[in-house]
């Protein structure tokens, strides 16, 4: 029979969250990613059948009652997923009054997901609100998206438009912009309620001096929109080092061509009239 260890969902996890690694958006333990599994797809392996402990999640996320979720691990360092799978990740189902997580695979050293999941949880209670497609919560710590954050307004017109004129993909990728919430402390229930807030509006959302929190269909979709934020934000920082002059940029008028083009709507109001 099928060993999850071996499944597709374990080997995507792995991939990304190394390829993750190589960008330097995860140093140390920086870093966690959940997808949600259908239980199909769950059903298909009968190693995960049995719950081998159950964990307080903090909050009530009854939406979610029954859901399945792959998550990495509290202090896993994104490096080492792609050689320990079933040490660094875990594959969790909220339990019937969606108080506890129960763990069906993995943590194998007795393991606990990500502090950051009951923001994950949060926020995919509002993704699915939106899209009943949407999978994944992605957070990682995009070094060029982060250094925005200390020299630009923390205002999400402002930041989005500058990502938007920074290349001609971005308004495609995130025509909503992105949402920005105040500096807060991390693994709490209230920068997972405030994030949540924005998921409802933004697909990804900047926790100034931290990092990114991005949501999608996928792991390779989310994993797109953030690469194209970052590459935004890089780009704007290359133009730093040379000088820092622009001396033309993508308007207003085109911007809105090219989602016309494309078949997006940018978020109302941050293009100028
Ligand atoms: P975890 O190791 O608990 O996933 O935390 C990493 C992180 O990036 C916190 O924001
Ligand atoms: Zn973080």
């Amino acid at each position: 029979m099928a060993k999850f260890v071996d499944s597709v969902f374990v080997r995507k996890m792995c991939e990304v969250t190394h390829e993750s690694y190589l960008r330097y958006w995860d140093e140390r333990n920086g870093g966690n990613v959940s997808v949600r599994l259908t239980s199909e797809e769950v059903a298909a392996f009968d190693d995960v059948v049995e719950v081998k402990e159950e964990l307080d999640l903090g909050f009530d996320a009854s939406p979610l009652s029954g859901f399945y979720y792959l998550v990495t691990g509290t202090g896993r360092y994104f490096r080492n997923v792609i050689g320990n799978p079933e040490n660094d990740l875990g594959l969790i189902r909220i339990s019937s009054n969606g108080k506890k997580a129960e763990l069906l695979w993995g943590f194998s050293d007795g393991g606990k997901p990500t502090s950051e999941f009951p923001s994950h949880l949060m926020s995919h209670i509002e993704r699915l609100k939106v899209n009943p497609e949407q999978r994944v919560i992605f957070h990682c710590h995009p070094t060029n998206v982060i250094a925005l954050s200390f020299t630009q307004p923390l205002e999400e017109r402002h930041i989005s438009r500058l990502l938007w004129k920074m290349q001609a993909e971005s308004i495609v990728v995130f025509p909503e912009g992105i949402g920005i919430i105040p500096y807060m402390t991390p693994g709490t229930n209230k920068i997972g309620q405030a994030t949540a807030e924005k998921m409802s509006e933004f697909q990804a959302v900047l926790w100034p001096h931290h990092g990114l929190f991005a949501a999608g269909n996928s792991l390779d979709e989310t994993f797109g929109l953030v690469e194209v934020i970052e590459k935004a934000a890089m780009i704007y920082s290359q133009i730093g080092s040379q000088g820092g002059r622009i001396m033309q940029e993508i308007s207003d008028d085109e911007l809105r061509e090219i989602a016309d083009y494309f078949g997006r709507k940018p978020h109302v109001g941050f293009l100028e009239e």
